[in-house]
């Protein structure tokens, strides 16, 4: 038995979760947290969100709202969007948390203490109207090497992250008025001290799929150059220093912490220590914009925290809607809550896992949806599902029937059963969540091509040994599958074993154990009911009518005034959508 300890990327609370969260993060942890579960292991899956930071700060400043009640506002569709998709963490916290503050000082005062923390002074921007230095987000300009327009730290044309000090004509996003340079006393992270040990780190750990490995790889090659892990802001934690009044911990030097701290929480909570988990199994899943930060910068900052380093980073590519970028400010995107409003989340479950592996870009489509819900899970899954059950039902008076002098196809069928557990459950743990779903519709397609080769229907008018083996082997293939489909899709497995008639808490070898001849199972309903199209023509209409109405609200407010304030909101964010991050 292992102790395993899951954590998901932190969102941001400003703005409610779609679908690139779900795809890159949430699903994959929880069908590997629910697995595991089953596997016997002990699981500790955590998250929380992410709520300082200039993106909150700023959207608090448009709205006239104290950061904290929109990062509440956020939490709480964070909450219910991830509660609607049956994400089973075992604790979901904030970084507003009291002991996340306390847990977040505590590590930036031990890195301090051990001179791993430095001050420094360095030249900001300051708007003398506001009073206030302008970090991040917190200024607009022109980007110094592609002349787009460009956020404080970031170019979204050029892609580059920039010192809001370069920008060319900067302006002060809160008044317009154009910035002055003034010193200011920064803490900086001794980053570059850990270019060995993160080497070693990076190249040593078995577990770190390529992707993240190859990026590490390259940043390392580039050289590491020290962190600013602090900013003149109200909004934040404060540095627990003297003489840093006015300062709050940047969100990049704490928002990692908040996987311990929301576990320090459960652990509170519970009684059970978490740090057992942490010295089990530690499993990141991140989206691919924050390989940076989750590979070299926070085992930095956990090297100089004595800490033992996370074991795998698993980091999802990115998700694209209908072949385009997704993008909230221009509507561009699927929201969970409007999602499961229509349809079924182990639908979407299925889907953006069955759709391609993680380690690759895919795209969600409308079309592809409704194909692969119908063709896969009604037609292959449902159909074999329903066949059996109805099947029992009417000829075997809804027991599971004899199994007696197997023909070669039972033989064979009954092995491909059997096989079906190990396989999928060594996909799984292996990460290779979608392999393992292919297995178990692979094997449902053999259900029904055994099936019909056994025409039951026929055989129990003529070969009642022929029919009883076929719906013997079938009904033994639901429960494996009711069992096999949880991780996956949870509450259709629980449709499913309660047709079957056991129980919906199963370990994962359960599967491997057959009914018993005489087993009742109860009345079959259909489980996958097919997507019609004007459902979908429906899903599509709204989608490109969001679209059409966020490109005429921009028009008008640029015909207005090409200072809009709206019009520059919205831009904004656009910021962390890289990967549906938002
Ligand atoms: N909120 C950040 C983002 O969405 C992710 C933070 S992950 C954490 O990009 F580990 F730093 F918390
Ligand atoms: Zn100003």
């Amino acid at each position: 038995m292992t102790k395993i300890f899951i954590s998901c990327a932190l969102p941001y609370a400003n703005g409610p979760c779609h679908l690139g969260h779900l795809r890159s993060t949430y699903i994959p942890a929880d069908i590997y947290a629910r697995y595991n579960r089953m596997a016997g292991n002990e699981v500790l899956m955590v998250c929380a969100t992410d709520e300082h930071g200039t993106p909150i700060a700023v959207k608090a400043d448009a709205e006239g709202k104290a950061p904290i009640e929109v990062a509440k506002r956020y939490h709480d569709m964070i909450v219910e969007d991830i509660n609607s998709c049956d994400i089973s963490f075992d604790n979901f916290a904030r970084t507003t948390d009291e002991i996340h503050y306390k847990i977040s000082q505590d590590f930036f005062k031990y890195l301090y203490d051990k001179g791993l923390i430095y001050e420094e002074t360095i030249q900001q921007l300051y708007c003398e109207n506001c009073g206030k230095f302008l970090p991040d987000r917190y200024v607009e300009g022109i980007c110094p090497v592609c002349g787009a327009e460009a956020r404080g730290d970031h170019c979204e044309v050029c892609g580059r992250a920039l010192d809001p000090i370069e920008l060319v004509e900067p302006k002060c996003l809160t008044c317009g008025n154009t910035p002055v340079i003034r010193d200011s006393t920064q803490y900086f992270f001794k980053l570059s001290h850990f270019q060995k040990p993160l080497e070693e780190y990076i190249s040593t750990n078995e577990y770190l799929p390529p992707n993240v490995r190859n990026y590490a790889e390259n940043w390392l090659k580039e050289g590491l150059q020290d962190w600013i892990m602090t900013r003149d802001m109200k909004w934040g934690i404060p540095v627990p220093l003297e003489g840093a009044e006015g300062k709050v911990i940047y969100v990049w030097g704490e928002a990692f912490i908040g996987y311990i701290s929301s576990a320090a929480a459960w652990s509170r909570r519970t009684g059970i220590p978490w740090e057992d988990y942490w010295n089990g199994h530690v499993v990141h899943f991140i989206g691919k914009d924050i390989i940076y930060h989750h590979s070299l910068f926070w085992p930095a900052m956990l090297l100089g925290r004595d800490c033992k380093l996370p074991d795998d980073i698993f980091a999802g590519e990115f998700l694209s809607l209908e072949g385009r970028k997704m993008s909230t400010s221009k509507n561009w995107v699927v929201w969970v809550a409007d999602f499961v409003k229509d349809f079924d989340s182990d639908l979407l479950r299925y889907y953006l896992t069955i759709n391609a592996p993680l380690n690759k870009d895919t795209d969600f489509s409308w079309d592809e949806f409704q194909r692969r819900i119908n063709d896969e899970l009604a037609d292959v899954i449902g159909n074999f599902l329903h066949r059996t059950f109805t099947f029992t039902k009417k000829f075997f008076d809804g027991k599971v029937p004899e199994y007696k002098n197997p023909s070669e196809a039972d033989l064979e069928f009954e092995q491909s059963i059997k096989e079906l557990p190990d396989k999928v459950g060594d996909l799984i743990s292996d990460m290779k969540f979608r392999e393992g779903l292919v297995e178990i519709i692979l094997t449902a397609k053999k259900g029904n091509k055994y099936f019909n080769d056994q025409e039951p229907w026929k055989a129990v008018k003529e070969d009642m040994e022929k029919a009883s083996n076929c719906l013997y082997l079938s009904n033994q293939l639901c429960k494996a599958m009711a069992v096999l489909l949880k991780p996956y899709i949870p509450n259709k497995a629980d449709a499913i074993c309660n047709i079957i008639n056991i129980p919906t808490e199963n370990e994962w070898d359960d599967a491997k154990v057959f009914l018993e001849t005489g087993h009742e199972i109860n009345k079959a309903k259909p489980l996958f009911k097919k997507i019609e199209d004007k459902v979908i023509e429906e899903q599509k209409g709204k989608l490109y009518k969001n679209l059409e109405d966020s490109e005429s609200d921009k028009k008008e407010s640029k015909d207005k005034d090409s200072k809009d304030k709206k019009s520059k909101d919205s831009k904004k964010e656009d910021e962390g959508e890289k990967n549906g991050f938002n």
